[in-house]
């Protein structure tokens, strides 16, 4: 009888053990894998970081994020119940609308509907039992992402013994595709250069090869020397005129040439910028160390080698107040502004720096107000060849945004730079008020933000490399569009970084469009810790000329169907550039990967579409091979959020 009472109480404490539900909040778990449209991911605070209220209710717990966001779960078939409230955040505008999703392996489970700012929030109750893979899903309405902060709301998960896991939403095999270059000298970098007469030139031939290189050049105009050791061409050349210089790199595999235009004239910056930016990575945390770094890994990293020539301060560097007479100091973390910029010029690199035309930069660091002609020589004096010059606190100056107001700040700087003996390329950042592309050139910039600030997520990324359509009539030498930094590599905004979010077929797609919008490359990752994808990514020869053609031409969007989305770019030798991207099903359930295997799309383009007749060569620039010749169309499958990057020739050329 003892043994039998026993055996009872052991099955039914079994049942029981087995049966005990434990619940885990949204809140509670690694949110890095979820996306979200704008600002941050916040554990039980909205998507601006303040407490999550809908429709004047207050809610503890839950995460704050904005459309376009989305989260897949690994429930692995042992969670029971999905629970949670749902609304948009009250600091939200009244333009504010989305719908949220909750799906089930491939499947909507439940959905909002429409919901609006001020709706109260919606109960979703669920049973996910025998679920292996739950996506939460916010969409913007239909609307676009404007306003959009949505809360999920006392989000929590029933499950037994296994707990659901965050899982990247799509697969990500890091996958090199760059060949490595061959050990006979190779030139690269930009057909052309520009400098103003009588300015510092400083020019690094970037060449890749077994090392030791010895250079020498023909045809160099009065005032430059080429160091035959190290390639860097110097001094400074005060007569007007274009110059064809024949540059010869040699090595103990061989010898090359190659033509480089130097023009002496108005126009500098004839090639999009391409280098290094403090911010993506350091954030406000930058110091003189890590510049100094950053210069050094440049180096030998081999990144110099490809073209890579600007390292920029961005904000953080300025100190606290003036001296007396008024002039700007660099703060602590920079001890000697005047010995950095001559040690990165010493590598033949250039140095840039930031400021405001507030009072205050966006990080809150004195800005150039009233003081803008003494900062111009004050940067002079260190060195400084590349000015990122932010709209921030002049929010408060301006009356209004009129072009005018728009345009007054950035015309004083650019009256004062011009009154410097050397180049600073002048780089703009507004966020793309008033349309700065129509007129950034006329305020002397060779640059200018379109948008707002990138992060490493696919919504942000693509949502600001897909919209450039509207300004690539503006770029051209000298002027080019910026849709901000890149966001390859390890980044993270200072001081802690982490890997970029973006999966490998997104960097892919990164770099390729931004070569396509003949965008200025300026990596935002920590130099010092690249591995060998990213640097794959950025050593890219073939790819990287598409960028730096001398034609200067931004590429256009030829069509966009759902999903995929064909770009083209016409290049100066005749041929054409052509992305051909998949950016995915754009229906809730294509939002997630829920069979972990690779999703491809075959993305097409005829002649007719891209304008061009008669038989083409296509190479596949990423790999660097042909891929024979096509008479009147192509297509490819292209990975899900990836891209083919392909050169079409002509049977000439
Ligand atoms: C703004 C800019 C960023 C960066 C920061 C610095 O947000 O858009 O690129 O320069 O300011 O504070």
């Amino acid at each position: 009888m003892k043994k039998i009472l026993l055996s009872i109480w052991a099955v039914s404490l079994f049942f029981s053990c087995s049966t005990q539900e434990s619940v885990i909040y949204l809140d509670e778990m690694d949110l890095s894998y979820m996306e979200t449209g704008w600002g941050e991911v916040n554990a039980s605070l909205s998507a601006e970081g303040n407490p999550l209220t809908v429709a004047g209710k207050v809610y503890e717990r839950g995460v704050g994020t904005h459309a376009i966001s989305t989260l897949l779960l690994d429930l692995k078939g042992k969670a029971v119940t999905f629970h949670s409230f749902v609304g948009i955040d009250d600091e939200s505008g009244e333009k504010a609308s989305v719908e949220f999703f909750v799906l089930a392996d491939g499947w909507i489970l439940w959905h909002s509907g429409l919901m609006h700012y001020g709706d109260p929030a919606r109960q979703v109750k669920l049973d996910v039992s025998g679920v292996r893979k739950l996506g939460l899903y916010v969409s913007d309405g239909g609307d676009g992402i404007g306003w959009d902060h949505a809360d999920w709301l006392d989000t929590q998960i029933g499950y037994h013994k296994v707990r659901p896991e965050p899982v990247r939403s799509f697969i990500a095999e890091p996958n090199v595709l760059t060949p490595p270059p061959p050990d006979m000298p190779r030139i690269n970098g930009p057909e052309v250069y520009g400098a103003r007469p009588g300015s510092r030139f400083l020019y690094k031939i970037p060449v890749t090869g077994k090392r030791p290189v010895r250079f020498s050049g023909e045809g160099m105009p009065e005032g430059l020397v080429l160091d035959g050791q190290n390639g860097i061409i110097s001094g400074a050349c005060s007569l007007r005129g274009t110059y064809p210089v024949t540059i010869e790199a040699t090595n103990e595999h061989g010898s090359v040439k190659k033509v480089l235009q130097i023009i002496i004239g108005d126009t500098i910056c004839l090639t999009p910028p391409m280098g290094w930016n403090s911010w993506n990575c350091w954030g406000l945390s930058v110091d003189q160390q890590k510049v100094q770094a950053a210069a050094d890994a440049m180096i030998s990293s081999g990144l110099a080698d490809h073209g890579w020539t600007t390292i920029n301060i961005d904000d953080g560097w300025e100190a606290a107040s003036r001296t007396p007479s008024g002039e700007l100091l660099s703060n602590d973390k920079f001890p000697n502004m005047k010995a950095l910029g001559d040690y990165v010029h010493s590598q033949g690199l250039k140095l840039g720096i930031y400021s405001s035309p507030g009072t205050h930069t966006c990080g809150g660091f004195l800005g150039s107000w009233e003081h803008e002609a003494q900062d111009a020589r004050t940067w002079a004096g260190w060195g400084i060849d590349y000015l990122k010059y932010d709209w921030c606190s002049y929010e408060r100056i301006a009356a209004d945004h009129s072009l005018a107001e728009l345009q007054k700040p950035y015309l004083k700087m650019q009256n004062a730079l011009s009154e410097l003996p050397g180049d600073i390329i002048f780089s703009l950042c507004q966020y793309g008020m008033g349309d700065v592309w129509t007129w950034g050139a006329m305020v002397g910039g060779n640059l200018w933000r379109t948008t707002g600030d990138i992060n490493d997520t696919w919504n942000s990324m693509a949502g600001i490399g897909f919209s450039q359509d509207t300004c690539s009539a503006y770029a051209g030498p000298g002027h080019w569009n910026d849709p901000d930094m890149l966001v390859v590599g390890k980044v993270g905004w200072g001081p802690s970084l982490h890997p970029s979010r973006l999966t490998p077929d997104e960097q892919y797609t990164h770099i390729s469009l931004w070569c396509l919008l003949s965008a200025p490359l300026l990596i935002g990752c920590d130099l010092n810790s690249l591995d060998a994808f990213t640097l794959n990514l950025l050593t890219n020869d073939e790819v990287i000329a598409i960028d730096q053609d001398p034609l200067g031409r931004q590429a256009t969007r030829i069509k966009e169907e759902s999903g995929r989305q064909v770009w083209a770019k016409p290049l100066k030798d005749g041929s054409l550039a052509v992305g051909l991207f998949n950016t995915g099903d754009p229906s809730p359930a294509g939002m997630f990967d829920w069979t972990g295997g690779q999703h491809t799309e075959t993305v097409s383009v005829t002649w007719e579409e891209l304008g061009i007749t008669g038989p083409k060569k296509a190479r596949d620039l990423w790999r660097q091979k042909d891929l024979g010749t096509f008479d009147r169309e192509m297509k490819f499958p292209v990975n899900h959020h990836g891209v083919m990057l392909i050169r079409l020739s002509g049977s000439t050329n």
